[in-house]
């Protein structure tokens, strides 16, 4: 949440900062704002987009090699002009743009108005700008020698929270600081030229040599050099890497919309996921990330899966997988409420943490306590680097690709897939699975991407239904068994994007309350595919056909029962039922997305949303 650029070197860095903020706006896109000049920094922001401010600097002197910028996702404070960063102290020493949360910021700033410290916004971030300016200027009027760079630091280690930061000071104007707790920043070296970013995407285009930042790291840059220290004014090594992301990838490529190109990513991106792992031709499966802990998953007691959001959904659809595949008892949980109760984690369970961006707050915060208290914790992440793979003991990533919509899909289907595979793996390792499941299950897995190939093409369909029902205020999906997860990720890709109310519920549970809403206004979406309960989801069907509702199936191709029914069907390929959440997903997808559409939302910026979930 929120995103930073920062750039110092040869190039404009208005040009720079530019362009990463338009890369990093999935980040939040409540205000933008750039400051420019290290010495008597030039500060321009406002409320909206990022190009809201281009257009506000047009014809305006936006030269400088040194400087910052930043898109904001709310917290303390609207979005308001004044909100946005970047905030300068109020002395004019120090200007900081801040991704994160100051917790204990209302003491500090309580400290600070008791000094004479006046503010002008309600943020967290201008109450650490005024912090360090004061920890500065105080040190200074008592004689003692301490430069800009002791003062951050100072300052830092009195704050609670989370913070990621870049902090330029009027005292060193061919300096930039970034400090990072919590919140994600990679610093790109080009030569003679440095890049600071929430994520690579805004670097990648100059440099692909990258130094990850760790908690308490703090960055002291100019165009000589990087110098890395920490909160304790230890230095650190900085450890380079080289990152494997194209330009392309981050690109619309000609579709409309992120969240579109994504969807029809898909196939690509369950092959890239298995590619390397699984074999076709040999029916051998092997996961390398989970290898030096292979043996103790096999013989887990238990199986715990933590996550939020669709990456949650992800982790339902495993619950299935795991316990059919392996018969190890597993249990899914939001993070957020796993990490504030005090769950029974014993030592050798296996906590598997689920995260597309890799760095969601209550989810780093769940692995910390089920690393605690024992646990064996792997990782199954999409965002190379990024804190929770680095949290973890262990881990597979998804290799979806960028993703940039604010709506997950195809890091869904790719999160499936590695579940899937994981709970083959073990399966087949601990007797769960026989040799002949496990071998048919490899053919069906690597047939997926050509069957959601099929029913891409069939994306009219979807578009046509999505007219039928884009003026419903409410909606309601149906599904059992593997495809009750699905239900409920269709619900959300519907409300997130389109604004509209709708809710998930597995198929039975429907006579139990929510059959009450039902009428001809009301349209329900039932995942009917053919598989052991398929009767029971007719029958499910029945009871909604009754009492009016506009019945929309995804059914298995030729299915004639249910198209006699239901108002509209969209056929899937038939495939194995463990498999069949990667095929049921795409129409639901689709289906969200060109309703948004219709409406005139915007798909892949919903409001209040942003894509990677910093703060709890
Ligand atoms: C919904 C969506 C969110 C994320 C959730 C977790 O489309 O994208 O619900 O799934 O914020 O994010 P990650 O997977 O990055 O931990």
């Amino acid at each position: 949440m929120c995103g930073i650029v920062g750039y110092i070197g040869q190039r404009q860095a208005y040009d720079v900062l530019i362009k990463g903020l338009k890369r990093l706006e999935y980040r939040g896109y409540d205000s933008a704002g750039i400051s420019l000049g290290g010495g008597n920094s030039r500060i321009y922001k406002c409320k909206g987009k990022v190009s809201d401010l281009e257009d506000q600097l047009a014809g305006q002197d936006v030269s400088g090699r040194i400087g910052m910028g930043h898109t904001r996702w709310a917290t303390h404070g609207e979005p308001t002009d004044n909100n946005a960063h970047p905030h300068k102290s109020m002395n004019g020493r120090f200007v900081i743009i801040h991704n994160g949360i100051i917790e204990n910021y209302s003491k500090l700033k309580t400290g600070l108005e008791a000094e004479g410290y006046k503010f002008e916004s309600e943020t967290d971030t201008e109450v650490l700008a005024n912090l360090i300016e004061y920890v500065y200027l105080k040190n200074q009027n008592n004689g003692d020698s301490v430069s800009p760079e002791d003062a951050i630091r100072l300052a830092l280690n009195m704050v609670e929270g989370a913070y990621g930061l870049v902090i330029m000071c009027s005292d060193i104007p061919k300096t930039l600081i970034a400090a990072r707790k919590g919140s994600p920043l990679v610093i790109g070296i080009g030569s003679g030229e440095y890049f600071i970013a929430s994520d690579a995407t805004p670097i990648i285009e100059y440099t692909n040599s990258v130094i990850y930042l760790n908690d308490d790291d703090i960055a002291i840059i100019n165009t000589d050099g990087l110098n890395l220290t920490n909160l304790k004014n230890v230095k650190q090594k900085p450890n380079i890497k080289k990152i494997d992301l194209k330009l392309d990838e981050i690109e619309k490529n000609g579709f409309d919309h992120y969240m579109l190109k994504e969807i029809y990513e898909q196939p690509r991106a369950i092959r890239d996921t298995y590619r390397g792992r699984l074999n076709f031709e040999s029916k051998f499966l092997r996961l390398g990330g989970l290898h030096n802990v292979f043996d103790e998953i096999k013989d887990a007691k238990r199986i715990m899966i933590i996550a939020c959001g669709t990456s949650w959904h992800a982790g339902l659809v495993g619950e299935y997988l795991f316990e059919e595949f392996t018969r190890i008892p597993t249990e899914v949980e939001y993070a957020s409420e796993f990490r504030y109760r005090k769950p029974v984690i014993n030592k050798g369970d296996i906590v598997i943490a689920i995260s597309q961006s890799g760095e969601t707050a209550d989810t780093l915060a769940a692995i910390q306590l089920a690393k605690k208290a024992g646990a064996i914790v792997l990782g199954i992440c999409n965002v190379v680097g990024a804190s929770i793979p680095r949290e973890t003991v262990a881990g597979v990533y998804t290799h979806a690709g960028p993703e940039i919509g604010v709506a997950s899909t195809k890091a869904f289907t790719a999160q499936v897939t590695v579940l899937t595979m994981m709970a083959m793996a073990i399966g087949y390792a601990n007797k769960g699975l026989s040799a002949d499941e496990f071998t048919s299950l490899v053919d069906e897995l690597y047939a997926i991407p050509e069957k959601i190939e099929k029913i891409l093409e069939k994306a009219g369909c979807v578009k046509e239904i999505a007219g039928k029902i884009k003026d419903s205020s409410n909606s309601l999906y149906l599904g059992r068994g593997y495809l009750f997860p699905v239900a409920l990720e269709g619900a959300l890709k519907l409300k997130e994007i389109s604004y509209i109310h709708a809710e998930g519920y597995p198929a039975a549970e429907m006579k139990h309350g929510p059959i009450a809403l039902i009428d001809e206004k009301m349209p329900v979406i039932v995942l009917a595919t053919k598989d052991h309960s398929y009767d029971k989801i007719v029958s499910n069907i029945q009871e909604v056909k009754a009492r009016k509702g506009l019945i929309i199936a995804i059914v298995t191709e030729g299915d004639t029962t249910i198209k006699e029914m239901a108002d509209y069907v969209i056929e899937v390929p038939h495939s194995d039922f463990a498999l069949a959440p990667l095929l049921t997903v795409v129409p639901l997808q689709l289906l969200s997305y060109y309703i948004a559409v219709m409406r005139g939302c915007n798909v892949d910026q919903p409001r209040n949303l942003a894509k990677s979930v910093t703060v709890e």
